[in-house]
């Protein structure tokens, strides 16, 4: 038996991976980052083979990590962990600092930096796990508190984007029950889904300038459920 909702016990924190060099970077939301070892200090990361993040990590053979606060806006999470950099430069307008290796290293919403020179690389179907000798690691802000996987989708009502590790597809999960009174609607860009119910606001009451909590996406592009 596979429980689905076993899998959500499991609790991980929220990161900014990047990399690449001043020429060009990308970077994308991850929740999977752990240390390895302590003596080397070595880190793991699991980066999906469509993420543009990969090309940039193959291509290099660097990345850094930077550690998200609790209150890092929507509109980060939104532009890292939800859109592609493909279409656009996710690293234009940030606040962004280059390591030893070039590698660039988001300051915003960061409480530490981490940066990394890849030793080993492992398939793993979908994703590649990308192991890192740590380069650097600097301590930004020892006071906020980091932004958790569970918060995130506990208090924040965040979802993870399908290149996630950990997505669950929620059909899976529970089938959507359609109430009579009461309607979903679903953001297109991050799968956020605004329950009426829940939310006891009509969506059609919400004003032209409510954003997507999630990704900061316009209420045009809600779809109902
Ligand atoms: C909460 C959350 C967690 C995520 N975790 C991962 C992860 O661990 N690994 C991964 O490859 N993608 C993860 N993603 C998906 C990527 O952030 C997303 O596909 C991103 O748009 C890829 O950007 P890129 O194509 O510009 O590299 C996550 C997304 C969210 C919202």
């Amino acid at each position: 038996m596979i429980e689905l909702e076993a899998l959500f016990k499991i609790t991980y924190g929220l990161f900014i991976v990047c990399s690449g060099d001043k020429s060009r970077g990308n970077g994308y939301i991850s929740n999977t980052v752990f240390q390895v070892t302590a003596d080397p200090p070595q880190f793991a990361i699991c980066c999906s083979k469509n993420n543009f993040t990969a090309e940039f990590i193959k291509k290099t053979g660097v990345f850094s990590v930077s550690v998200l606060e609790q209150e890092t806006p929507s509109e980060i999470l939104g532009r890292f962990g939800f859109k592609s950099g493909r279409d656009f430069n996710k690293l234009e307008g940030m606040s962004v600092k280059y390591g030893e290796t070039n590698v660039p290293i988001v300051l915003d919403s960061s409480l530490a930096y981490m940066e990394f020179s890849v030793i080993n690389t492992v398939e793993a179907g979908t994703h590649l796990i990308f192991i890192g000798k740590l380069i650097q690691s600097v301590l930004l802000d020892k006071a906020k508190e980091p932004l958790t996987y569970q918060y995130y989708r506990q208090v924040r009502n965040g979802t993870a984007s399908k290149n996630a590790p950990t997505y669950i597809d929620k059909s899976k999960l529970e089938a959507v029950k359609a109430s009579e009174s009461f309607e979903k609607y679903r953001c297109m860009c991050c799968g956020f889904i605004y329950n009426e119910e829940k939310e006891k606001i009509r969506f059609s009451e919400l004003p032209d300038s409510w954003t997507c909590p999630v990704c900061g996406s316009d209420k045009s592009d809600f779809i109902e459920v």
